[in-house]
């Protein structure tokens, strides 16, 4: 179940000074748009933008006769973002303010791309979808990334823990955690899933250091705010040295969590002179996305 949109902000706004400290979250961002390859000069709208990872990256792939459109709910995410993009010189960025569920000020078919790396997991997953069909012009391709099911180990510890506390978290990968749900999810939208690809991202030891800051603002385990505070320190405590015991007896499933990258076109309406072809997951059209 996806928070309220107030909840979300306040969590990364919160999150956002330490938010780039985890290094393993741009190489996420940068692994969906290599795998993407975005064309010079197409429109990229990258959904959930945070601190600008995947749109820098996609901004630099389609170049200056490209554009992107960064949004995101977090004015904190969003500022951290605007320093990165000045620093890294582009000058193709534009960054929004908005719930990436519902873009009204954009008009039908703006985008020959969608992005959302790490980002669906807090959003209603239907309406999120279903407003990028509508972005979307006719072939273009949404690109999106989620951790599988029961991934990071390291969060599904932390709710193991909470357990012990009278907190009952759910996961947050379920709804999306497959290959086959991801496909579903895309379908239901009118969206034409492609081959997806499964990998291992990798965390840094140091990232471990920020888990428990990062488990305990995320927006959905704002339950533990109904503990008492020798509660959280007795949390905290249980939990980095449970942490601290399955870096040394499984260091690799921790650090190498499994993550699913799913991909999805929009299917071109058949035109007169091309009937519609009689499989559904060939390309139609001119395809700025040669790879799929
Ligand atoms: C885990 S971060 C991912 C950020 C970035 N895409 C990356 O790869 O590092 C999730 C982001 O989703 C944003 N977010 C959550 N709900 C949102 C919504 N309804 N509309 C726009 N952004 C939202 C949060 O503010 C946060 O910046």
């Amino acid at each position: 179940m996806t928070k309220s949109r107030d909840t979300t902000e306040a969590a990364f706004n919160k999150r956002a000074a330490s938010y780039d400290s985890n290094s393993w979250h741009i190489g996420y961002a940068r692994r969906l748009v290599e795998l993407v390859a975005p064309t010079p000069g197409i429109r990229i709208l990258d959904a959930a933008t945070g601190t600008g990872f995947a749109a820098i990256a996609a901004a630099r792939a389609t170049g200056p006769a490209g554009r992107v459109v960064g949004v995101d709910i977090s004015a904190g995410m969003l500022d951290r973002a605007r320093q990165s993009i000045t620093a890294a010189g582009l000058t193709n960025i534009d960054l929004v303010q908005a719930d990436a569920t519902s873009l009204p000020h954009f008009a039908d078919a703006s985008f020959d791309l969608v992005l959302c790396s790490a980002g669906l997991l807090y959003l209603p997953v239907q309406a999120a979808l279903r407003e990028w069909h509508r972005l979307l012009a006719p072939g273009g391709l949404i690109a999106f990334s989620t951790m599988r099911e029961g991934f990071p180990v390291g969060a599904r510890l932390f709710r193991e823990q909470a357990r012990r506390y009278g907190l009952d978290l759910t996961d947050p990968a379920t709804p999306l955690g497959t290959e086959s749900r991801c496909a579903h999810a895309l379908r239901e939208a009118g969206i034409t899933p492609t081959a997806p690809v499964a990998e291992t991202v990798q965390f840094s030891r140091g990232d471990l250091e920020h888990a428990w800051e990062a488990h305990v603002h995320g927006p959905h385990h704002d339950a533990i705010a109904t503990l008492v505070p020798e509660q959280v320190q007795a949390f905290q405590h249980d939990y980095t040295s449970a942490l601290a015991d399955l870096l040394r007896d499984d260091e690799d499933r921790l650090l190498n969590p499994e993550v699913i990258y799913a991909f999805g076109r929009k299917p071109s309406p058949p035109t007169a002179a091309e009937p519609a072809p009689t499989d559904p997951t060939e390309p139609t059209g001119a395809d700025p996305f040669q790879q799929f």
